[in-house]
């Protein structure tokens, strides 16, 4: 047996002790495209002019979380870019009608970039629970590169995020240019030094209409691997099966299962909007509805001999007590 399927095969166990079989479900809301930012490798990047823009209302919103309440989703994430006209103010507005028009026990995660403390703290009070923000590569130089700014900014957010008492979620990608097993390693050493409570993990896939789009995208191995190596580094963490993944072979979500996540995100927003949020090329179930995922997914998890959970899923990482008490 080889390294690299020893290594798979550790961390499936490693996972399946801490979380037996279950996978969670996050009922995820792309809710904006609009972005300000000019990451090199994403296509909702500011300079892609050909992109038509969404903005969710505020009741699309809230009638998509109470759908997926209704069908039995007990955890939902909502993801943007960075929207100006999402202030943070704007989104603790709409986290507080959530909570008003659809009651209940279920986990709030959000996703919209770096943020000021207070602003990260004004979510928190809204009844936000989760925040995810990848640091996507532990390069510093790269991270300028691609980004535009410093990778210590969003470390900074990250720091934030923790010590405000979210769960915690980072993550990165494989295979962006120049990368290495060294770049790799460095990643997962920074996710782990982060003593992150969500990590997510997706290969790099070039889109057409970024200055990246010649460069090779990463193998979907690579990232599996790295999932593998993230559930050692961070063994009582939620990490998701990630979408992109899903988009470069058809079991590629079952591998990451099969190697030490432990969650799937689909998407239950509007099928309208699912084709404009193109952060890469052929993304999957664009024309499903999210609910009709679900039936898929139930299946899918039982040829890795997993079962599908609606719970909240919450971390059993313990940096969410560490930060109560910061
Ligand atoms: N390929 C794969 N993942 C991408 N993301 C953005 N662009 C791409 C791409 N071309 C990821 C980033 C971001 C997340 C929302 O999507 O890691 O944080
Ligand atoms: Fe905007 Fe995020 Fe895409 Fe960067 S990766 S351009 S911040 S949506
Ligand atoms: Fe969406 Fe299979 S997961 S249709």
């Amino acid at each position: 047996m080889s390294i690299s399927d020893s290594l798979i095969q550790h961390a499936d166990r490693l996972c399946r002790n801490e979380y037996g079989n279950s996978v969670f479900i996050r009922g995820l809301l792309e809710i904006s495209n609009y972005c300000v930012m000019n990451c090199k490798y994403c296509g909702l990047r500011r300079d892609n002019f050909r992109l038509k823009r969404y903005r969710m209302t505020f009741n699309e919103v809230i009638t998509a979380v109470e759908r997926g309440w209704q069908r039995g989703i007990r955890s939902f994430v909502l993801q943007g870019g960075e929207d100006p006209e999402l202030p943070p103010k704007a989104l603790a507005n709409l986290a507080d009608a959530i909570r008003k028009k659809v009651p209940g026990n279920y986990a709030l995660t959000f996703s919209f970039g770096t943020m000021a403390k207070d602003d990260y703290a004004q979510l928190k009070a809204a009844g936000v629970d989760r925040y995810l923000i990848r640091f996507e590569t532990s390069d510093p130089d790269l991270h300028q590169q691609l980004r535009g700014t410093t990778l210590a900014k969003r470390l900074t957010a990250i720091e934030a995020v923790k010590s405000l008492g979210f769960e915690a979620g980072s993550g990165f990608m494989t295979g962006l240019p120049g990368y290495s097993e060294e770049q790799l390693y460095r990643d997962i050493e920074l996710a782990r030094s982060l003593d992150l409570d969500m990590a997510g993990v997706g290969p790099f896939i070039p889109h057409p209409q970024t200055p990246l789009a010649k460069e090779p995208g990463s193998p979907l191995a690579l990232a599996v691997q790295a999932v593998a190596l993230l559930r050692l580094a961070l063994p009582k963490a939620n990490i998701p099966a990630t979408t992109a993944a899903g988009s470069l072979a058809p079991d590629g979500r079952e591998q990451m299962l099969a190697a030490g996540a432990n969650v799937l995100m689909p998407n239950i927003g509007p099928v309208d909007y699912k084709k404009l949020y193109e952060l890469y090329p052929g993304k999957i179930c664009l024309d499903e509805d999210g609910l009709t995922c679900l039936g898929c997914l139930a299946i899918r998890v039982k040829t890795v001999g997993k079962e599908l959970s609606m719970e909240r899923g919450d971390s059993h990482n313990l940096s969410l007590n560490k930060g109560k008490t910061a």
